[in-house]
């Protein structure tokens, strides 16, 4: 138990209130908790004017030592991981901290032998297996910064983060299990090199899970099973300064390609570790399970980092929750006991729709807290959450946060703030929000809306945006100066709880991940009997979200005869193409559900597509469109009105 536990909510008050009045004491005595190699000369010295922003300077550590060894001298058989596999038919893995650590040595050694130095980018492209564990640690272990792809991403989508981040090293293996099918992944990584100019790329690790057949390999290729042959199980932790990047994750953004966030070793671990011990109230008894993968910022923060930074079990998940059936995540709750459960209100919806039996088949006793993230939860998932899979008992902790924050800003504190579904509720020490109005002019009202900023610097907040600081600026805090811009909306009740209602960017949310409007239309325009697109979000009732697309088909005379094409694609045809585009350049997650051609897009003066437009159009809202006087062609308005309703009587869309 950490002596900064808080325990009611009279310790949540004066916490807050001292993290706002003394935050470089609150912050310190917290800090002093974890193991350092030197002491800090200042705590915080942040400015979000100038967006530099250091906690904890010219302190030393290594934050795996706080993860793993802290924790191998006073629990050495401790479970530390519970690995889960998509065969529920296969034996889970275990492996106790002294074997954990034991495993991160062995892969840190080896990448050192492969070349890897502290300061060097390693991008990792792993399915959820073990190895993907050890590797990030073993980069950490070695002050090397990680840069973990999602598996799910397309070998170009891979091309630019190995591209952006200039890796030499990259980790992958043959390919991954997804329910009864499996994937490749290893030819995806070599399709990603294949066509990179200055390829970076000097060392493949390969690790055979006896997936899919591995192609033959290449002089830069290592197999993963050779290279750590002999590893010891020892690692000397490399010595980092607190402002050393610990990582590299990428996220959309409203414009331009994925931007790569920085987050730093000192102030990320000390975030990381307060927002779960808090939020979740954990103890050393706690089994963990957050179903992210680990290639998001959920799985770094509250599958990785805290839960090790606690001493408590978290668990890994290969498979998906729906295979072989949908009570597949309540059955491995009960075999492991899981205390603490996290997961996406998408994937609480989607097995709400399913038999109720499904759930009340298993045992979910062990269950104390539930806990959702990464889009707004509706009251009725919300209690369906609560009632169902917690069965009335456990709190259920609507958490707000972003790749950028780190870690959690508003939530709950579990069993002990008053729940009021739909609302991620109070913010956690240390964080101040502010409702901002469209000019920039601060909502004071208790009870109000606005869009979502942060008025101070937070230990866990990004330092920038990897080789682009510029960006960081312009991004999050020059919209509004001073302040930290998250692109949410949100609303403020009076009692000062926050409801985040979503994006207020062209940033669309499907299943609980972040895609950018500008992204999916450049991957749609590669097609090419297409000169431009749009695409909008529409509510799903499943997936938050689902990515509408409006084309633009180039009729010029002659183009089908120059593409070998007869005809120009339309109906389903032209869906299954578009979604093939979409699929190649991004990843499947990006797909559109719908696609329509229209004869041009509604653009401004200045040539910005008003997507506003194009979204009442797709909810069937053509009535109330509001103002298009603005439009430099408000003729095209009719005919998408028209092309919508004909395709939605042919059943197309
Ligand atoms: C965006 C961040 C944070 C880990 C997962 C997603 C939305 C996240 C909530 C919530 C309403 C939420 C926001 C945010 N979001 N949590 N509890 N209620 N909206 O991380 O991919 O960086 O996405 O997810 O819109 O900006 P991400």
């Amino acid at each position: 138990m950490q002596p900064w536990q808080l325990r009611s909510m009279d310790d949540y008050r004066a916490a807050y209130r001292r993290a706002q009045e003394d935050p470089e004491g609150f912050w310190g005595e917290i800090a002093s908790t974890f193991s350092w190699h030197t002491q800090w000369s200042r705590v915080c010295a942040s400015d979000l004017g100038t967006g530099e922003i250091s906690w904890f300077s010219g302190a030393r550590l290594n934050i795996t030592e706080n993860a793993l060894d802290r924790h191998v001298r006073t629990q050495p058989h401790k479970t530390a991981l519970i690995w889960e596999p998509a065969d529920p038919a296969q034996p889970a893995r275990r492996f106790t901290y002294s074997e954990l650590l034991a495993q991160v040595c062995r892969t840190a050694h080896m990448l050192q032998r492969l070349g890897v130095q502290k300061g060097d980018r390693v991008t990792i492209y792993l399915p959820m297996v073990p190895e993907l564990l050890f590797c990030t640690l073993a980069c950490a272990r070695l002050g090397a910064v990680h840069s973990v792809v999602f598996a799910g991403f397309s070998s170009e989508s891979l091309a630019t983060r190995i591209a952006d981040t200039k890796s030499a090293t990259v980790v992958t293996a043959d390919g991954m299990r997804r329910g009864d099918r499996v994937f490749s992944l290893k030819p995806a990584v070599d399709a990603a090199l294949r066509d990179m100019p200055q390829c970076p790329v000097t060392k493949v690790i390969t690790l055979d899970t006896k997936t899919t057949e591995l192609p033959a390999p290449s002089a830069r290729d290592v197999s993963w099973a050779q290279a750590i042959e002999g590893c010891p199980a020892e690692f000397a932790a490399v010595s980092c300064d607190s402002e050393d990047p610990l990582f590299i994750l990428y996220t959309s953004g409203s414009t331009g390609s994925p931007k790569g966030i920085v987050h730093t070793q000192a102030g990320y671990m000390v975030w990381v570790a307060y927002t779960f011990a808090n939020v979740f109230q954990v103890d050393e008894s706690s089994i963990h399970w957050c179903t992210a993968d680990l290639g998001w910022i959920t799985g770094h923060s509250y599958i990785a980092y805290a839960p090790l930074l606690l001493g408590t079990t978290t668990m890994m998940f290969e498979g998906v929750p729906t295979w072989p059936n949908a009570s597949r995540l309540w059955q491995a709750v009960e075999r492991h006991s899981v205390t603490h459960f996290y997961t996406a209100p998408t994937l609480i919806r989607s097995l709400q729709a399913c038999d109720e039996s499904l759930v009340a088949s298993s045992n979910r006793s062990s269950l104390k807290v539930l806990g959702t993230v990464g889009e707004p939860i509706n009251a009725s998932a919300w209690q369906w959450y609560f009632e169902v899979v917690g069965n009335s008992r456990c709190p259920v902790v609507d958490t707000w946060w972003q790749t950028e924050t780190g870690g959690i800003m508003i939530a709950p504190l579990a069993g002990l703030s008053p729940l009021r579904p739909t609302y991620a509720g109070l913010p956690l020490p240390g964080v101040l929000p502010m409702l901002v109005d469209d000019n920039g002019r601060e909502v004071a009202d208790t009870s109000a809306s606005g869009n979502l900023c942060i008025s101070r610097p937070w230990p866990g907040m990004m330092r920038t945006i990897f080789g682009n600081f510029e960006r960081f600026l312009n991004g999050y805090l020059r919209p509004f100066p001073g302040h930290y811009f998250s692109g949410d909306g949100a609303m403020r009740d009076v009692d000062g709880l926050y409801r985040v209602t979503g994006r207020v960017d062209d940033v669309l949310n499907v299943s609980g991940h972040r895609l950018g409007t500008a992204e999916i239309e450049n991957a749609i325009n590669k097609h090419p009997a297409l000169v431009e697109s749009a695409v909008v979000g529409i509510p799903d009732a499943v997936t938050g979200q689902s990515v509408f697309a409006f084309v633009v088909i180039d009729n010029a005379p002659g183009t089908n005869e120059e593409r070998g094409r007869a005809t120009t694609p339309s109906g389903n045809i032209l869906l299954a193409e578009v979604q093939a585009e979409v699929t190649k350049h991004i990843g499947a997650l990006a797909k559109p559900r719908q696609v329509i051609a229209v004869s041009g897009l509604p653009k401004t003066r200045s040539g910005k597509i008003m997507r506003r437009i194009l979204r009442a159009i797709a909810l069937g809202e053509s009535d109330s469109l509001g103002d298009t006087s603005t439009l430099i062609n408000p003729e095209v308005v009719t005919a998408i009105v028209a092309a919508v309703k004909q395709a939605k009587g042919a059943g197309t869309v």
